[in-house]
């Protein structure tokens, strides 16, 4: 059984890099765009989703669920802690697509701004063609599981209609990056549990792989851009970009997956907020996107307080 870990805090001292000249940025591209066109997957054909699902198979490891470990926990059977488990992960699902499309649209603004006969604007296309297939996998998934709706919350919904207002692109990159890295981290650890749900591993599988190369795109784009930033338009992003991981984190456990459990959302909710468990699945799974911003300095000491009550990095 994992032990909650205490594990220090180290937000590391931001280092100078270099942005991506132009011709890097190209080479790049066209090296992602060979990766994309050797290994790109169909969900449909590729997924057995006639397969039955076991009802008292997990789809998450036990002790990532958001309220493992606590009295409600205890409350329920093996087979509603599988459900939970389940219903956690299509909740997830969900929260991806709400990201995928937001994503799908900067995407597709960045192309429109650029010039498609660059293999920088044809990988933008390619990866939106990933990301539609991924959230309509990401559907299937939802419906097969009998999750009732891919509906962000109403918070998430304005966050998304906010980006689609201010557009910008850099924090387009940045919000993959978090996004993308948490949900690697996440889905590797599905990808090695064989005890897991075939289904949800079949997902997980393709998404990773297909997830590596968006975030070796998004990497050099975001340096480029940040490193072109003024000091007060960085102070701002920083404090946006926490605003957005927190949100992003905060809907990946809709209150609807407690009530289909049968539990007092608002008491399931509060019970995983202290628990110890679900803070270090958190932190585990943000810890490579922390990193990286960190090294960048788009988290510094002005924000690291924003981040860790979002619970993306350990109390102090
Ligand atoms: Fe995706
Ligand atoms: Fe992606």
């Amino acid at each position: 059984m994992p032990e909650p870990a205490a594990s220090p805090v180290s937000v590391p001292r931001p280092r100078q890099r270099e942005g991506a000249r132009p011709a890097d940025r190209e080479q790049n591209a066209a090296r992602l765009l060979r990766a994309s066109a050797r290994h790109a997957y169909d969900p449909q054909t590729e997924i057995d989703w006639d397969s039955p699902i076991d009802p008292d198979q997990f789809a998450l490891p036990p002790h990532r669920v958001s309220l493992y470990g606590t009295p409600l926990w205890h409350s329920l059977t093996p087979r509603q802690q599988a459900q939970l488990s389940v219903h956690q992960l299509a909740s997830t699902t969900s929260a991806g697509i709400w990201f995928e499309l937001v994503l799908m649209e900067g995407l597709v603004r960045h192309v429109y701004a650029g010039d498609l006969t660059t293999r920088h604007a044809q990988y933008a296309l390619t990866e939106v063609a990933d990301e539609c297939r991924h959230s309509t996998m990401f559907a299937r998934y939802i419906t097969t599981t009998g999750y009732p709706s891919a509906r962000p919350t109403r918070r998430a919904d304005l966050l998304g209609r906010l980006h689609f207002l201010i557009n910008d692109t850099t924090m387009t990159f940045a919000g993959a990056i978090f996004v993308e890295e948490f949900t690697d981290a996440m889905q590797r650890e599905m990808i090695r549990d064989e005890s897991l749900q075939p289904l949800a591993r079949s997902v997980a599988r393709i998404h990773v792989v297909e997830e590596a190369r968006h975030i070796g795109y998004a990497k050099p784009e975001l340096e480029r851009r940040w490193a072109s930033l003024s000091a007060p338009r960085r102070a701002v992003f920083r404090r946006a970009l926490a605003l957005l991981a927190r949100q992003s984190v905060a809907e990946i456990v809709h209150p609807r997956v407690y009530a289909l459990a049968g539990l007092d959302p608002r008491a399931a909710r509060q019970a995983a907020a202290r628990n110890p468990y679900w803070r270090d699945a958190r932190v585990d799974w943000a810890r490579k996107a922390v990193e990286f911003f960190a090294e960048l300095g788009i988290i510094d000491r002005s924000v690291e307080g924003l981040w860790r009550r979002a619970g993306l990095l350990p109390p102090r």
